[in-house]
């Protein structure tokens, strides 16, 4: 198998589960203020280490979590095993800042990996290759002694993640940043040990080759300095530049944004924003990756939770317009917002494209700009047929929706065309005289 047919029969999984849920904890979720205090409040150790003895997940914090995911419709999970914090949720014999010898006794990688594959899902870890603990990497040419422990820090964490926990399906690495890159003055080290790659200098071809090795069939993300599997594109919707390659749009609820646990976040998505960012990737051929921060304890809190719930009851209706779909040729075309943009957006399986209506129209929608011919359709929302009828200008009018709309997020319309849909090329003043035609899409005439 050659590495283009290995990495595609590995991201077979990804490209159908196309949502998964990001969980970002640690001891920080004691203060409720994010994931970045200890170096954004710049706390000293003395100062931050406590919070690692008052951090005392409940007992069933991980079946709770798994469950949370299958609710809302997530198809994997990816847990923060250790943030640029240095706290580690797993035993490590690397060193004692970890689940198991401070607050919460026990391993919580373990927990989370045996809950969430009970559960039936992928199981991810999230390990941030930079560690805010070492002087060396806030100062490296003073503590240049540490960088190789450093190093040595993150292979051997890393190597443990992959042979304690059984079979790990995705690795998401964080933020490959060489130590010393944002002290004032690095730019003069041009020609020193520092003046590398994240690559070359955290030595993560070697890394994953032996991860690779340890786990065949895992996906690897693209912040270890290297591209590995898939593209992380974050707080934003945007396909990679090479069609090909897979990629997972992150994002979080606040637009602040935290990731961690957040008492008193200020300005929240609602859920019908989260939706549009989740159809909005997943149609252009994208997962996308959302985010929580439970509190210490380990639970969903409300905030987050309402719109969990409401993201399932929408998938649980809907889930095919969603899962196992292909970005097919209708944004493949030169057209980035394609046909029918202005009520809402398509995702295709074969012969079946769904409209997931971001504006209701009421009665009456007109499908145009689509071929080829549309044989039937259906509100997905309620299992009721619709009636499609041909018109001028190779429309269709699709009448028997109700006037209000029958979903709080977005209904969806589930179309089927004669042959797998296509957008019809941009027309001429044709359409003006209602002469307008289905030709066949661009470039086959
Ligand atoms: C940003 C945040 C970090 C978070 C990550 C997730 O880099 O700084 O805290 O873990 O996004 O992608």
């Amino acid at each position: 198998m050659s590495d283009a047919e290995d990495r595609k029969a590995r991201l077979a999984w990804f490209h159908e589960a196309k949502f998964g849920l990001f969980v970002h904890w640690g001891c920080y979720s004691v203060l409720g203020r994010g994931e970045q205090l200890f170096s954004r409040d710049m706390m000293p150790p003395a100062e931050y280490e406590p919070l690692a003895q008052q951090f005392r997940p409940g007992g069933d914090w991980a079946p709770q979590l798994a469950q949370s995911a299958l609710d809302t419709g997530a198809k994997y999970v990816v847990l923060t095993s250790r943030h640029h914090d240095g706290y580690c949720l797993f035993d490590t014999a690397t060193h004692d800042f970890n689940a198991a010898k401070t607050g919460p006794g026990r391993d919580l990688v373990a927990e989370y990996v045996q809950a969430v594959r009970a559960a039936g899902l992928k199981v991810g870890l999230y390990y941030s290759v930079v560690s805010w603990r070492w002087r060396g990497f806030w100062d490296p040419r003073t503590y240049a002694d540490e960088l190789p422990r450093l190093i040595e820090e993150l292979h051997t964490q890393v190597r443990e993640l992959m042979t304690h926990y059984g079979r790990i399906d995705m690795l998401w690495y964080d933020v490959p940043a060489v130590p010393g890159s944002r002290t004032p003055g690095a730019e003069t080290w041009t020609g020193s040990r520092l003046d590398q790659s994240p690559e070359a200098f955290y030595r993560t071809a070697e890394l994953n080759d032996q991860v690779r090795r340890l786990q065949p069939h895992i996906l690897i993300n693209n912040r270890s300095g290297r591209p590995e599997d898939f593209g992380t594109p974050e707080q934003r919707v945007s396909p990679e530049q090479d069609p090909d390659r897979a990629w997972e749009a992150c994002m979080t609820l606040n637009y602040a944004p935290g990731w961690g646990c957040l008492k008193h976040s200020m300005a929240d998505k609602s859920a019908g924003e989260v939706l549009y960012s989740l159809v909005n990737a997943v149609r252009l051929g994208g997962n996308f990756l959302f985010n929580v921060g439970p509190t210490a304890a380990g639970y969903i809190d409300e905030r987050e939770g309402r719109v969990l719930r409401l993201l399932g009851r929408w998938l649980d209706r809907h889930g095919e317009a969603i899962y196992a779909t292909h970005p097919g040729r209708i944004y493949t075309m030169g057209q980035f917002q394609g046909p029918g943009f202005h009520y809402g957006m398509f995702t295709q399986r074969g012969r079946t494209a769904y409209l997931t209506l971001f504006y209701y129209p009421g009665d009456g929608l007109v499908i145009s700009r689509l071929g080829p011919a549309l044989r039937s359709a259906e509100l997905l929302t309620t299992g009721r047929r619709l009636t499609v009828e041909p018109m001028s200008n190779a429309r269709w009018r699709i009448t028997g929706l109700p006037e209000n709309p029958p979903d709080p997020l977005a209904p969806v319309v589930k179309l089927e065309f004669e042959a797998e849909p296509y957008p019809l090329p941009q027309c001429d003043a044709s359409w003006l005289n209602g002469d307008f035609r289905d030709t066949g899409p661009a470039g086959t005439r």
